[in-house]
């Protein structure tokens, strides 16, 4: 039997109905230099988000990602703990989502993958969107946190002086793959002000 020592560079990237679809859409746009696998899964109010706020098709963000799952597809790959990933990333991540993942009670693939990433103990990454916030929300944001998800809403960085909205979504974007360990270049801060 061969062995194998490492993970695969698997991840698995969600995306839900929350405002933010540029945030998911950005990841795999910069995953795709990279040797990472994805796994996308879009729920049904996340395309309907995405088509929403950025004008494109399912089609057109589908052919970002290396392997597409449906949402309702509970027998695909991801939603068994023997298909290894890194992890996952959740992005945008709606409150309804951040609620059946606490719970783990959800309705379609994003919440039966990341149940599967938190029972294997794997790294987990929801970038919530939502404001203001409620004490339900906070509350199963909480909980999440306590079992070692990163919770990481799409807040922007202004101290690398962004040009432009589309230099934000990226940097976010670049912080939320350093949670997974997938490290790229940006313009980190090195502590010095001028
Ligand atoms: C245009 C639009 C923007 C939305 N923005 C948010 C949001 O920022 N945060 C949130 O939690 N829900 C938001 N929602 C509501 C979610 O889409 C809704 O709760 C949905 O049921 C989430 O399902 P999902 O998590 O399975 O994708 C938005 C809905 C629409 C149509």
């Amino acid at each position: 039997m061969a062995i194998t020592s490492s993970v695969p560079r698997r991840l698995i990237v969600g995306m839900t109905g929350a405002s933010g679809s540029i945030y998911g859409i950005r990841l795999l746009e910069l995953l795709r230099d990279t040797d990472v696998e994805t796994h996308l899964i879009m729920s049904k109010w996340a395309v309907r988000t995405m088509m929403h706020e950025t004008g494109r098709t399912k089609d057109e963000v589908e052919a970002l990602a290396s392997v597409v799952h449906h949402p309702g597809d509970q027998g695909a790959a991801i939603s068994s703990g023997s298909f290894q990933t890194m992890g996952m990333i959740v992005a945008p991540c709606s409150v309804k989502s951040l609620a059946a993942i606490a719970t783990g009670l959800g309705d379609h693939l994003v919440h039966r993958a990341a149940d599967v990433v938190l029972k294997e103990r794997r790294r987990l990454v929801l970038a919530v969107r939502e404001a203001p916030l409620s004490e339900i929300h906070l509350e199963n944001m909480l909980k999440l946190a306590r079992m070692g998800v990163v919770i990481s809403p799409p807040m922007p960085a202004f101290y690398q002086k962004p040009q432009s909205l589309d230099e934000m979504v990226t940097y976010t974007a670049i912080r939320l793959l350093d949670q997974v360990g997938v490290t790229l270049e940006a313009q980190r801060w090195q502590g010095k002000m001028d």
